[in-house]
C-alpha cells in the first residue's frame, strides 16, 4: 500500500539544527523524501492550514510558534507512509510519546513538538496539495 504523506519540520527543530537528524530517521525507516522545501508561514497560511484548530484554546500559541521562523516541508512516500510517519513522530505531547520517537527525543511541549505529519489519507491529500503542485 504505497502512500504519500506531508511532513513539516517545525521552527523549533529548524533553529536547533536537527533537520538532518530527523530526515535520517525517515530515510532509515524506508520513507523516501520525494519533494521538499523551506519557507516561512504567514498568519493567513497558518489559519488556512490549521483551520480545524482555529477555535481551540491552544491556537494562539500554535500560531505564534508556527510563524516564528522557517519550516522545512516534505512529501514522504512509502508503504503505509501516513501511519508509519505517525509512529516515528510519536504522540503530539512529547511527555506521552514512546521512547525512541522523534517527539520523545526532541520535543519540549505540545506546541514545541518538532514536527507535523498528516493524520489521514484525506488530510495527506489536502496538505500535500496545499504546499506542492504535484
Ligand atoms: P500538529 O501535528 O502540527 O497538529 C496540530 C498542532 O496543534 C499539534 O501538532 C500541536 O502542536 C498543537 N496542539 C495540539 N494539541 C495541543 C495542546 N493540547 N496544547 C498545545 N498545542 C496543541
Amino acid at each position: 500500500q504505497k502512500e504519500r504523506t506531508l511532513s513539516i519540520i517545525k521552527p523549533d527543530a529548524v533553529s536547533k539544527g536537527i533537520i538532518g537528524a530527523i530526515i535520517s530517521r525517515f530515510e532509515s525507516s524506508g520513507l523516501l523524501i520525494v519533494s521538499a522545501k523551506m519557507l516561512q508561514l504567514t498568519t493567513d497560511q497558518v489559519l488556512e492550514f490549521y483551520n480545524e484548530h482555529k477555535n481551540k484554546f491552544f491556537f494562539k500559541d500554535l500560531m505564534e510558534f508556527m510563524i516564528s521562523g522557517p519550516i522545512f516541508v516534505q512529501i514522504l512516500e512509502g508503504n503505509y507512509a501516513i501511519r508509519r510517519n505517525r509512529e516515528i513522530m510519536g504522540n503530539t505531547d512529547p511527555m506521552k510519546a514512546l521512547a525512541g520517537t522523534i517527539r520523545f527525543d526532541y520535543g519540549e511541549s505540545c506546541t514545541k513538538n518538532v514536527i507535523h505529519g498528516s493524520d489521514s489519507e484525506s488530510s495527506a491529500k489536502y496538505e500535500i496539495a496545499y504546499f506542492f503542485d504535484i
